[in-house]
């Protein structure tokens, strides 16, 4: 089948490549003519495992080809909107510019006949809104939300947990159905649950997941400050509570908490948009859900100063991650370089490394120091903070070659992934996020 996919960032530049590897001739559109650049010549713009194969793969097939002009989408059936949808400044809502900008310069360009499907993730309400003037031009409009996660982007895109398509009633919904089942011919033959639904309930299941997800971290998270004035330990609770199959230890860990591009703006957008629904109560939580989650940036920054005795001023402290999460590249809302940025705020002399994230980091935030070499990073250091769970840190890293280079065996575990036992055994002062 013939597609184009709008907006080539973490979503869409995967989905286009994905769909390229499945057989079907894709074209991806951006108006960022750089980033265009990069992938027409077969570099992925940012990392994420498995997306540089697939995209020399897809090139090198001629089925994927990418442009900065709307018009490439002319011979496509099937029309993706994976634009982002950041949160508005000065308020909790999401910014809707890019995905109204995307379907607005598509419409000269569909015909009778063919799909638009809105990915990105919108407010409830968006699909119904920009339906009219895709029916005026004979296309239909579905919403087919995207759960892929960071770091595993091209699997979750090619074999998803389930497919969710919201249509309109009637014949063009029902023939919109079909034309997707071809699309995601591979997913369906392997099983993968497909939930045909409305515009609404496609829009909701997207934001909901993310609450729930959200919620679950927040709630460890909330154990973890109980854990923290009782002498109780936050990871054996997880495991223990985690065991009762209608709980589940998945998103169960106890820590700096979540970050990222989606999580933090989507439980926001959705708190704005129940207001705007007179339904804002239904939704309260997420309040507290996000208020909890940005205590534990404080907390460990709180732990870094108790366990230096009481100052950071002059400390060298060596931060081991920057990404909002190990596998990714990515640095938006990252709770790792926030708490970073407020050590050096109190006068620590901040070292941060990570495989990926470094160069992102350093343009964001010039002030702190990087050093790509992990060694180099903790030689000297007074305390040792790991905040991004990189399998590099967790279980690379071994504790007697790092007592042997840092100045002090102050280790601070911001995401309780390191083996506590075995650091205690090389020497170190232990501590983690909600343990004793
Ligand atoms: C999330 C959703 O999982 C995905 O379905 C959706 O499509 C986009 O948003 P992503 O942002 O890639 O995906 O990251 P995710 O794996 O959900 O992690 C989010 C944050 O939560 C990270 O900062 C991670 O470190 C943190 N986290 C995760 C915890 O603090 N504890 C956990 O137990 C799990």
């Amino acid at each position: 089948m013939h597609l184009s996919v709008i907006g080539c960032g973490y979503l869409g530049a995967v989905h286009a490549a994905a769909m390229a590897s499945i057989g079907h001739h894709v074209v991806g559109i951006d108006v960022d003519e750089a980033k265009i650049a990069q992938l027409s010549a077969g570099h992925a713009p940012f990392f994420e495992p498995g997306l540089q194969e697939l995209l020399e793969a897809g090139l090198q097939s001629g089925r994927l080809a990418f442009s900065s002009d709307m018009s490439a989408a002319q011979h496509a059936q099937v029309h993706f909107i994976g634009v982002g949808t950041p949160q508005q400044r000065g308020s909790y809502a999401a910014d809707l510019t890019f995905v109204d900008a995307a379907v607005e310069s598509l419409l000269p360009y569909l015909e009778a006949g063919d799909i638009v499907a809105g990915k990105s993730t919108v407010p409830v309400g968006t699909a119904e809104r920009l339906a009219p003037s895709i029916t005026a031009t004979g296309a239909t409009l579905v919403w087919n939300p995207e759960f892929l996660r960071e770091g595993f982007a091209v699997v979750d895109t090619i074999s998803p947990d389930r497919l969710v398509v919201g249509v309109p009633a009637g014949d063009d919904g029902e023939k919109a159905v079909e034309v997707l089942r071809d699309v995601y011919h591979t997913a369906i033959a392997s099983d993968t649950p497909l939930i045909v639904t409305d515009y609404a309930t496609s829009e909701l299941v997207k934001v909901s997941a993310n609450a729930f997800l959200a919620t679950k971290i927040s709630f460890i998270n909330a154990m973890a400050e109980i854990a923290e004035v009782t002498g109780a330990d936050v990871t054996q609770l997880a495991d223990a509570i985690g065991h009762d199959a209608r709980i589940g230890r998945r998103f169960l860990g106890a820590g700096i908490g979540f970050g990222g591009g989606c999580l933090p703006k989507d439980i926001r957008a959705f708190s704005a948009r129940a207001e705007e629904l007179g339904r804002g109560e239904s939704v309260n939580f997420l309040r507290e859900v996000d208020a909890i989650n940005l205590r534990r940036r404080e907390r460990a920054v709180q732990l870094v100063v108790e366990s230096v005795g009481g100052s950071v001023f002059d400390k060298r402290v060596a931060v081991l991650g920057a990404a909002f999460k190990p596998h990714s590249d990515d640095i938006r809302d990252s709770p790792a370089l926030d708490v970073a940025v407020r050590l050096h705020g109190l006068g620590a002399d901040v070292v941060v490394t990570d495989p990926e994230a470094l160069e992102n980091a350093r343009r964001a935030h010039p002030q702190l120091s990087f050093e790509p070499d992990l060694v180099r990073t903790i030689t000297g250091a007074d305390v040792l903070l790991v905040v991004t769970e990189w399998d590099e840190y967790r279980r690379e890293l071994d504790p007697d070659d790092a007592a042997s280079w840092a100045k002090e065996r102050i280790v601070v575990d911001g995401r309780n992934c390191l083996d506590a036992t075995r650091w205690r055994a090389a020497g170190w002062q232990y501590f983690g996020m909600g343990r004793p």
